[in-house]
């Protein structure tokens, strides 16, 4: 059997997480311990608000998405309700696919009802008629979890027609992907949905005018959608008052690698790095006994950037991030010590974009796999060490500027990170900078 989700949470139980309270608390197959929980009393809340009133709240918490690319939540809605056209659709991205992501497991395992719930509330802000939970098909678990919390809801006619005598009417279905990284991309999700090919769309149009089924959807992250909550709760300007900028509420980070205690954290946004790691116990000890510095941190996942590891005190807020180089993403912190090969893992990084790419437009197609062969050669030492290095910075400008989504626009982040900053193969020659 696979290990309980608060397995994966050394916080669990800690009465003051927010996202993270329920988990290892409630009985995730248990609609009444969710109940019991605080669950669905911001369904009844964000009822009494009316959906501007529950837009309102959400635009003033400063809510930003937690999937990775951060646009404001409250201006998505906005756009979405906005829109004549009917139905309209809300979507909940649960295709985590990001390399070294794992947080939206853990809600949906530990608290798979408060998914259920958000995505309620927003489908009632956005008055839609229908929503999709798309999620990953290597989550087996979660997929029986929330199946089950569905079929729950429904039964107490929280969802379907006329929900709590409200006059909405709403209903959520699950679909399922198939191992594609791709599909965790927005437009790509709405193909799949829809039957076809699970290749990305050209944006604009963005989904807020034209998404599902060519109607105005919202599509939003697992974690973004279970921040409603405490914010339809305790209102949008209480939720606004934790973090920094445009960097608000709390914020889940996947601490994994040379850490002594790797798993899902849950930080008030503005906390630095230094903090985050002291809190995972660190990269260990050495062998005289004294605290191991990492060698460096990959922020942000495989499209993401490395700081080194005498730059903690980074701190872990949209900008902070910026400013170092790097991204928050999806809240990867892998954490790499002086044992590891990193050649290698740029190595892999590539083979994993030139495998996941979808192949539609050419620079991704063509330029993940002269990415992965001019690392294997500077791996390797088989090649000319400058003119591969040459080859890579235009090869990864090219992805970044004529891609159609964001898995070609990114696939080069991690390595130029790793060249530049962390001097991956040695020091460059001016003419290959
Ligand atoms: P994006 O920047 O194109 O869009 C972000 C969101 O804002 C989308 O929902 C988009 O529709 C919306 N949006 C942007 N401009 C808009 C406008 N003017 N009007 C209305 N809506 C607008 O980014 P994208 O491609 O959706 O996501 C890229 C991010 O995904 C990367 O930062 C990466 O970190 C992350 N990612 C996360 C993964 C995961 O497993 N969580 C996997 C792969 C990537
Ligand atoms: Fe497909 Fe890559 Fe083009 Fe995205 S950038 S559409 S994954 S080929």
């Amino acid at each position: 059997p696979e290990p309980p989700p608060h397995a994966a949470v050394p916080q669990a139980g800690d009465p003051d997480l927010v996202l993270l309270r329920r988990i290892g608390v409630v009985d995730p197959t248990s609609l009444d311990d969710y109940r019991a929980n605080g669950g669905y009393a911001a369904l009844r809340e964000a009822m009494r608000l009316g959906p501007s009133g529950v837009i309102r709240e959400v635009a003033d918490s400063g809510l930003v998405g937690r999937g990775g690319a951060a646009f404001p939540t409250g201006r998505k809605w906005d756009a979405t309700a906005k829109r004549p056209e009917t139905p309209r659709y809300v979507i909940c991205n649960a295709d985590e696919s990001e390399p070294g992501t794992f947080k939206d497991r853990v809600l949906m395992e530990g608290d798979p009802f408060a998914v259920v719930e958000a995505l309620t509330i927003a489908g009632y802000a956005n008055n839609a008629a229908v929503g999709y939970i798309y999620i990953r098909g290597e989550y087996p678990r979660a997929l029986w979890l929330l199946e089950n919390a569905v079929e729950l809801a429904r039964e107490r006619n929280l969802l379907g027609t006329d929900i709590l005598g409200s006059g909405f009417d709403f209903d959520i279905e699950i679909r399922r992907g198939a191992g594609a990284y791709i599909c965790g991309e927005e437009t790509a999700i709405f193909n799949s949905i829809e039957g076809l090919r699970g290749e990305p769309r050209s944006k604009p149009p963005f989904p807020v005018e034209r998404g599902v089924f060519g109607k105005p959807t919202a599509i939003n992250n697992v974690e973004t959608l279970v921040n409603v909550l405490p914010i339809v709760l305790h209102g949008g300007p209480a939720y606004a008052s934790v973090g920094t900028g445009r960097s608000t509420g709390p914020k889940l980070f996947c601490v994994s690698g040379a850490v002594e205690r790797p798993g899902v954290y849950e930080v008030p946004f503005g906390a630095d790095l230094r903090a985050l790691m002291e809190m995972c116990g660190g990269a260990g000890t050495g062998p005289d006994g004294a605290q191991r510095l990492p060698r460096a941190v990959l922020l942000g996942g495989a499209a993401g950037g490395f700081v080194r590891g005498d730059e903690l005190d980074i701190p872990l807020t949209l900008e902070g991030a910026r400013d170092a180089g790097a991204t928050l993403g999806s809240g990867v912190i892998l954490v790499l010590d002086d044992d590891v090969d990193l050649t290698a893992i740029l190595v892999r990084i590539a083979a994993f974009f030139r495998d996941e790419s979808c192949g539609q437009c050419v620079p991704c197609r063509v330029g993940t796999v002269r990415q992965e062969e001019a690392l294997v050669r500077l791996s390797r030492e088989t090649g000319a060490r400058d003119t591969d290095l040459a080859l890579l910075r235009e090869v990864g400008d090219a992805m970044r500027d004529a891609s159609i989504c964001g898995l070609g626009q990114t696939a080069w982040n991690a390595v130029e990170s790793a060249i530049d900053r962390l001097g991956a193969f040695g020091p460059q020659e001016e003419s290959t900078r």
